[in-house]
This record gives structure tokens, sequence and C-alpha cells, in this order.
């Protein structure tokens, strides 16, 4: 059982703005104090490059940051040379579609769906449009990956399978286990878009068996800035590296240079150092709480707001048969930028728009959505203050 008051008193947002009631963890989670500590720490008395310097404080530097690495790897259940950090998702699955070029032939088969972030979804385009890849998409049920429909565009030409393992717009969770033994019969690789499932989902790359995947800090309680890339071994050994510069070369040659082992080859230039500890810190905490107690406490918080939500008219819930952290809904008629100007007004954070996400939008037939998402520090309160904002901006719409 979560103590939300004892949580909170952990995030200093809620020190300056106690009444605030945040449900736009999906873009960017709150931070956790100890992240901000750590970060400021080695900013304040470090600050110094990693795996450079040869004088102590160097030194402290790059444990501090290595330390990081093995944290993450641990959290996601990788050896620590399978973590490379990087910028953010979208950064790795960019990276990744960059290296990907080098393995991929016209006429090879890149499966994807329509659910897909922008982040997952043009990366992947580009290099088909540029390579003469076939782009398939998953026929989606009811707005669900199922087997079946994966099983129907799966080819002895697949030569990859790009997914996204929560929905930003629907919070769907994709079947990525039973996705992944399928697409090794054909001998594809599987990429899967973790930014959304990270916060909620324990994630064990060698239970899930997937090839690579990516996520971020800010989704985490920690900062932004960071994101991560795993690589397996097989696919660190033959990717060439996206990006070139300092740290990432073993030797330079006029006719050709030679990089270093994973990580350091796919971590070009000063790597996002304060960041990578922070979300060091950021992992410790949920590991103390325990990420199955976070995701039962956030599924109690969604049900309850669907509950009182699902029967009020003129509210039109998108994934409410679902299990999920997000609530993905809209007022009838009322644009959702409006809905959510009204609910800020009430200290109530959500977001609005097409979440990045045209292709959803497409298929739920909206121009946009609200949504609302829900996270560790969240209480029954909030989604009281929640439920009631939304219908008193129904009534006040309506009543126009
Ligand atoms: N990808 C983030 C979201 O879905 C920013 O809101």
């Amino acid at each position: 059982m979560i103590d939300v008051k004892r949580i909170r008193e952990q995030f200093p947002i809620y020190k300056k703005y106690p009444n605030l009631r945040f449900f736009d963890s999906g873009a960017s989670a709150l931070v956790h104090e100890n992240v901000i500590k750590k970060m400021s720490d080695y900013m304040s008395y470090n600050g110094t490059n990693v795996h450079r310097g040869v004088y102590s404080l160097a030194y402290e530097a790059t444990n501090l940051y290595e330390n990081a690495r093995g944290v993450i790897a641990k959290f996601i259940n990788a050896k620590e040379n399978q973590i490379i950090f990087t910028k953010s998702t979208t950064h790795s699955l960019n990276m990744l579609a960059t290296s990907f070029k080098s393995i991929l032939e016209p006429g090879d088969e890149i499966i994807i769906s329509e659910l897909e972030h922008h982040s997952n979804l043009l990366p992947w385009l580009n290099i088909a449009d540029e390579l003469k890849l076939v782009v398939r998409f998953i026929p989606l049920e009811n707005g669900l990956i199922t087997i079946p429909n994966f099983k129907s565009v799966l080819t002895t030409k697949t030569k990859l399978v790009v997914t996204h393992h929560m929905s930003n717009v629907i919070g769907y969770v994709t079947p990525i286990k039973e996705m992944v033994k399928l697409a090794k019969l054909y001998g594809a690789y599987v990429i899967l878009d973790a930014a959304q499932s990270i916060l909620h989902i324990k994630t064990d790359i060698q239970d899930l068996n997937i090839d690579a995947l990516a996520f971020s800090g800010h989704k985490l309680y920690g900062p932004n800035g960071v994101g991560i890339l795993y690589l397996n071994d097989h696919l660190s050994e033959i990717l060439p590296p996206a990006e070139f510069g300092g740290e990432m070369v073993d030797t330079v040659n006029l006719d050709g240079s030679t990089w270093k082992t994973v990580p350091y080859k796919f971590e070009s230039g000063t790597p996002p150092i304060a960041e990578a500890i922070g979300l060091a810190e950021a992992i410790n905490f949920i590991n103390d709480v325990g990420i199955d107690n976070i995701h039962e406490h956030e599924l109690n918080l969604r049900n309850y707001c669907i509950k009182a939500l699902e029967n009020e008219k003129g509210i039109t819930i998108f994934n409410k048969a679902h299990d999920s952290t997000i609530i993905s809904f809209n007022i009838d008629g009322i644009h959702p930028h409006d809905t959510a100007s009204f609910l800020d007004q009430q200290g109530v954070c959500v977001r609005a728009g097409h979440h990045c996400n045209q292709l959803t939008m497409r298929y739920l037939k909206q121009d946009a959505t609200v949504r609302a998402s829900i996270a560790i520090y969240n209480s029954i309160e909030d989604c009281d203050i929640l439920i009631n904002a939304i219908k008193e901006t129904r009534d006040f719409f309506t009543s126009l």
C-alpha cells in the first residue's frame, strides 16, 4: 500500500504547490528529491568529465557515471555493457534506425503499428523511404494489437518488428512476449519503445528476449536530457555507430578508423553525466517502493476515476475497457485544449492534443484528446478533484 502523503513529501514541487493535482506524468513525471540532490552534488562538488582525466576528481566522476549504468542495467536485467546512455527515447530510436540502415536491404519488411508515438514511427518510415523497405502495419482490433493480427503481417521477409510496450494515448499494453516468440521464428529483430511502460511495468529484457529497447529518465521521476538504449550482444556487435566523435573511437586513421567496444562505441562526445547519475537515483527510489506496488496503486486510482466518469453524459472515454494508467477522454463538443485550460484553473494538470501520435488520433477519429496519466504521487483526493473538474467543465460549456 502506497502512503501518498509520505511519497509527496519526497517530491519538492509539493512544497511550493501543495494543491497541485498532477496528471501529466505520461509526458514528464515529477522529479524525486534524491535525484535533485545527487545531480546537485555532482555539479556542485565535481562537474568533471568521464573516461578522460587521470586526476582523482575525474575518476570519481567516471565511477559515479559507471555505477549509474550498473543500477540501470540491473533494473531491466541487462548487462552493464548493454546499456547505452543517450539524450532521450527519441534519440535512442533515431540512433538505432540510423545504425540499422547498414544491415537492411531494399524489399526487407518492417512491421509497425498505428499506435506508435512519432518517435517510434518517423525514424523507421524515414529509413524505409530511403532504403525502399516495405512497411506493414499490424491491423488493430478495438485499438489493440492481437497475436492473430500480428501473425497476418509476419512474412519471411520481415527483418524488423518495431512496437511500443504501452501506448502513450490509450495506455494499452502490447503482447510483446508472444510477439517476440513469433518474430524469432522468422529471424526478425524486435525493437521495443518502453518510454511509457518503464515506469509502470516490470521490464526484464531477458524474459522478453527483445533485441533493443529505449526509454527516458524524465518519465521515471528522473531528469530530462538522458535516455537509454539497450542493445543485445548480437546487435551491438553487428550495428555500426550512428554518431561519431570523442571517446567512441579506438584508432583514427585517414583510411578508416576503429571503434571502441560497447557501450562506448555508441556514446560519442561528453555524455549526460549528471542526468545519468540522477536517473540511477530515480531507479533506486522506484526499487525501494517496488514497481508492482506503484502499479497497483495507479490502477486502483484509474479504476476509481473510470467508475466515476464512465456513465456521465457528454464524456467519452476512449480506453475504459482496459487496465492502464492513462485515461484518454473528451468532453463532447469541447475542444480538448479548452478542457485542459479549465482543469488547470483548479490546479489539475493534464495533457491535451494529439500527443505526438497522429495515427492513433486518426484511428480514434479525433483531432485531439485529453489525457490524464496517473503516477505514484496521485491520491484519491486528486482523483476527486479531477472528476469534479471534468464534470464542472462539461456543465459550464453545456450551459452556454
Ligand atoms: N511522449 C510524451 C507523451 O506522450 C511526451 O506525452
